[in-house]
């Protein structure tokens, strides 16, 4: 990982602030998420804005120019338009023209599903270096009334990038380098957080129905008890999977940067696994629920702060929407 960067709106929405919207309080979403505040884009700025912010930034990190970029893979959960893929936008506000621009569409885990293909092309020699982006613009696609305050509280907008590239490994114990990713997924859960009117799954001609847009079909469902129970199941077997799989005790890790969905989540990951809470690094109280940007915003924020250095083990990893889950080891 040869840089990083992050980007969130200016905008900042206290909890206190979402009373002018809907029937909450600072009090449930903080007891119930940890959550304080969220950064809102205003409208005139799309995914892909966000994510242009975010690149510049990681590019700078990189010391990397533009036109030595191979690929760019986005994720995101929030697209500027159903097609093309906001990877494309992206491509086009970069002025980055011909190279492939690929959208993931695998919600809170969309990062590292980005940073296992980054990792497969460059150890295959395909490319040498890629762009991995996680960006939303979820503030847009919020139920933002009393009737949708169960999620709509707990997103925020934000985009977070990092330069992938191709590197010698001598001496695994400090080079900097992607020791192993885990990709998983469960379909048989996709309803349990989803959009349920929007798409061709309606089987039906009209591309739009009153009565949906009555119902609130447009916006996300969840489920939170069902996703909570199985995010914090599957967050500490990836991890478990990738530290098996190099070798690893979790001693070693210096610094887990997980998904941020939920406070309580997170304390939860590491109670049952006994990771002291210091290793743990949270933006959640900032940025709530950022999804595809939450890990790369994650590392910016952590380095920001101190607490990742040259040379750490970052354990990443991340569950949501699909249900998707995933973890990755990174020599930092
Ligand atoms: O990125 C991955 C995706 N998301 C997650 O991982 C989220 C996982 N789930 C969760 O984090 C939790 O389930 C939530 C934080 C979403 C909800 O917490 P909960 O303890 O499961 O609360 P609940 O759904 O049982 O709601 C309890 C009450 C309800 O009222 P009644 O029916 O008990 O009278 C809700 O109507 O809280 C009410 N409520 C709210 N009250 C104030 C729901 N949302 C709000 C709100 N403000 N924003």
């Amino acid at each position: 990982m040869l840089g990083v960067g992050g980007y969130v709106p200016p905008r900042v929405w206290k909890n206190d602030d979402l009373k002018e919207l809907m029937d909450t309080s600072d009090e449930w979403i903080v007891q119930r998420t940890g959550i304080r505040q969220r950064h809102w884009s205003e409208v005139d700025k799309d995914t892909s804005d966000l994510a242009v912010e975010a690149c510049h930034a990681a590019l700078a990190d990189a010391a990397v120019d533009k036109s030595d970029i191979d690929m760019i893979v986005l994720g995101t959960l929030s697209p500027d338009h159903e097609f093309p893929g906001t990877a494309c936008f992206l491509q086009a506000k970069l002025g980055m023209p011909g190279i492939p621009a690929l959208d993931i569409r695998q919600q809170c885990t969309g990062f590292i599903y980005g940073l296992a293909i980054a990792d497969q092309f460059i150890r295959s020699g395909t490319y040498q270096k890629i762009m991995v982006v996680g960006a939303e613009t979820h503030s847009r696609g919020l139920d933002r009334t009393t009737r949708g305050r169960d999620v709509a509280v707990l997103f925020g907008d934000g985009a977070g990038a990092a330069i992938l590239g191709a590197t010698d490994v001598s001496d695994p114990s400090s080079d900097p380098h992607v020791l192993t990713t885990h990709l998983h997924a469960d379909g048989s859960h996709a309803k349990e957080l989803w959009i349920p009117a929007d798409g061709m799954g309606l089987h039906t001609y009209e591309r739009i129905q009153a009565d949906h847009l009555e119902k609130g079909l447009q916006y996300p469902h969840m489920n939170g008890k069902t996703v909570f129970t199985h995010a914090v199941r599957r967050m500490p077997e990836a991890l478990h999977e990738a530290l098996g799989a190099t070798g690893r005790r979790l001693e070693d890790v210096d610094l887990f940067v997980l998904h941020q969905a939920n406070l309580r989540i997170n304390e939860m990951v590491a109670r049952q696994m006994k990771i002291p809470e210091e290793k743990v690094f949270n933006t959640i109280d900032r940025f709530a629920n950022t999804t595809a940007a939450s890990i790369p915003l994650g590392l910016v924020e952590a380095r920001k702060a101190g607490k990742l250095q040259p040379g750490m083990l970052v354990a990443m990893a991340a569950f949501g929407s699909g249900f998707t889950w995933a973890s990755a080891l990174v020599r930092w």
